[in-house]
Parts: C-alpha cells; sequence; structure tokens
C-alpha cells in the first residue's frame, strides 16, 4: 500500500510537475539551428553549403562573423564574409557557437528570483566557458571546445527556475544568504530540483550531445556522471575559479569546487590555484582584463 505523501511532500510534488511542464511548453531549437548542426555532421559538407545555412538566420550569422572577428578569441579584424568566418573558425567551433547562441538566447536577461542584475548572467556564463577551455587545456583534456561550451550552459536552468523563484520563492534565496547554503541545496529544498537537473532537461530537449548534458546536470555533482565525469568536474571547477568582481560573486552566492572535482582529475586545490592565476595573468596581460 501506498504511503500518503506528507502535505510538504505533495507540495513539492506539485512545484516540481509545474516546473517539468514549463519545459515541455519550451521553444524547440530553431529548425535552421537542427539543419546547421546536421549539415556539420554530414561527410563533405562545405564551408559554402554550411555558410548559406546559418546566413538564413540574421542572429545567428551576426553571432558567426562577431566570433570570428573577435580580438578576445585571438583572431584578427578581417572576416568580411559568412563563409570566410566559417573556415576560420572551424567546424568544431562552429558547432560550439551554434549551440551557444541557441541556448543563450534570453541569458542577458534580469534573473530577479536569483538577485542577478541584466548581464550577471552571461558574464557569469562567458567567464565560466572561458575558464573551462582554459583548464581543459591545462591538463590535455582531448575536446577543449566541448568545455567551453559545457561552461557556456552549465547554468542554463536558472533561466527557468528564475520565474519561479520569482514568483514565489524568493525569501527562500535570501534566508539562504544568511544559511550560507549554495542555491542548488537551496534549489532543491525549496523545488524538489536544482537547476542542474532542469538544465539538463533543456538540453534533452534541445538534443543535445550526451556529453553535454551530462556536464549539465553534474556540473555540482560530478562523480555521478558516468563517463562524462571529467567534464564534469571541469566546469565545477571553472564555475568557482571564473574571475568576476566581488560585487558579482556576492549576488552569485557560494559557488565552492567539490573534493570530488580534484580527485577525479587528479589535480590538488593548489595546482589549480595556479593554472587560475596563469589564465587571470594571460587575460590581463592581452585583454586588459581578469575576465
Ligand atoms: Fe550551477
Ligand atoms: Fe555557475
Amino acid at each position: 500500500m501506498a504511503t500518503p505523501q506528507s502535505e510538504e511532500a505533495q507540495i513539492i510534488d506539485r512545484r516540481v510537475k509545474k516546473i517539468l511542464r514549463s519545459i515541455e511548453l519550451m521553444r524547440p531549437i530553431p529548425m535552421v539551428i537542427t539543419r546547421v548542426l546536421r549539415s556539420l555532421d554530414e561527410p563533405g559538407s562545405s564551408a559554402g553549403y554550411i555558410s548559406e545555412i546559418i546566413g538564413l538566420d540574421q542572429a545567428l550569422a551576426a553571432n558567426v562573423l562577431q566570433a570570428a572577428n573577435s580580438a578576445f578569441l585571438g583572431y584578427g579584424p578581417s572576416c568580411a564574409t559568412l563563409k570566410e568566418a566559417v573556415m576560420r573558425l572551424g567546424y568544431k567551433r562552429i558547432r560550439t557557437l551554434v549551440l551557444a547562441v541557441a541556448a543563450s538566447r534570453g541569458m542577458d536577461q534580469t534573473l530577479s528570483g536569483y538577485q542577478m542584475a541584466a548581464g550577471d548572467m552571461w558574464s557569469h556564463s562567458v567567464a565560466t566557458a572561458v575558464a573551462a577551455q582554459w583548464f581543459a587545456r591545462a591538463i590535455n583534456y582531448p575536446e577543449p571546445e566541448e568545455a567551453y561550451s559545457a561552461g557556456l550552459l552549465h547554468d542554463i536552468g536558472k533561466m527557468v527556475l528564475n520565474k519561479f523563484a520569482e514568483e514565489e520563492y524568493r525569501w527562500v534565496f535570501n534566508s539562504q544568504k544568511r544559511q550560507s547554503a549554495t542555491f542548488w541545496e537551496t534549489e532543491r529544498k525549496a523545488f524538489g530540483v536544482d537547476h542542474a537537473y532542469i538544465g539538463s532537461l533543456m538540453a534533452q530537449k534541445w538534443t543535445f550531445p550526451m556529453v553535454l548534458i551530462n556536464s549539465i546536470q553534474f556540473h555540482h555533482d560530478p562523480v555521478n556522471a558516468g563517463q562524462h565525469k571529467a567534464l564534469a568536474a571541469i566546469t565545477n571547477i571553472a564555475n568557482a575559479f571564473t574571475p568576476v568582481d566581488p560585487e558579482t560573486l556576492s549576488r552569485l552566492g557560494n559557488r565552492k569546487v567539490e573534493d570530488q572535482s580534484y580527485e577525479i582529475l587528479n589535480l590538488n586545490p593548489d595546482q589549480v590555484s595556479a593554472m587560475n592565476q596563469q589564465m587571470v595573468t594571460y587575460y590581463k596581460m592581452n585583454f586588459g582584463t581578469g575576465r
């Protein structure tokens, strides 16, 4: 016989259903994005063909051009056409970019449920992406591009949970600050699910590769990421080590590296902070920024 649920469990249950329903109702990934991803996988797709498909979506085309001309990525500002941009960036980077553009639409909005100002989510995501790629290279992880995507997308679940945090549970996040719990612990208590899990459902809905789905889901809990433990651990470390100014940091709440991340990657905290220091110095020297 099923045990009757406590009132609290029933409330959580209803909240979870409501949240999951909102993911079901989410817009599917735009057709053009799926077409670009598919064409990148087809053997023999030319840069011209791929750039034609990208050109069908103005925002995507603008993003690709911007990335190809970005001094931040170490390229000179001389790429005028999409075809040139595709050739310069290479198929791997285009794949990352296309996924990122699709998922990050809306990342620049204010997430008041998390007390994040407009732009906070975007800058935290980009900083995590850059750090994840840096650490991945430093430890010879075979796919640094993948680390970039995982870093960029790790917190997408917050865009969905924000709505619920805003409407009903703002107090939870204030009490979280007082108790210095992490956001995901507080979310589990309040919503029955956390942003990492919700993010992985969004990634599934958009048919992202398994390695990304898992590293989003387990970025606070990498030991459970199965064969994708290493990428989840890199993301977990990058999330905590992104150099951000103290004011943003306090809004973003507690971010800590899980001990399991060090174990999975066979690193110690001193090694990671040395890598972080190198990264900060590099970006300061080359771009005059700590991010
Ligand atoms: Fe997170
Ligand atoms: Fe994060």
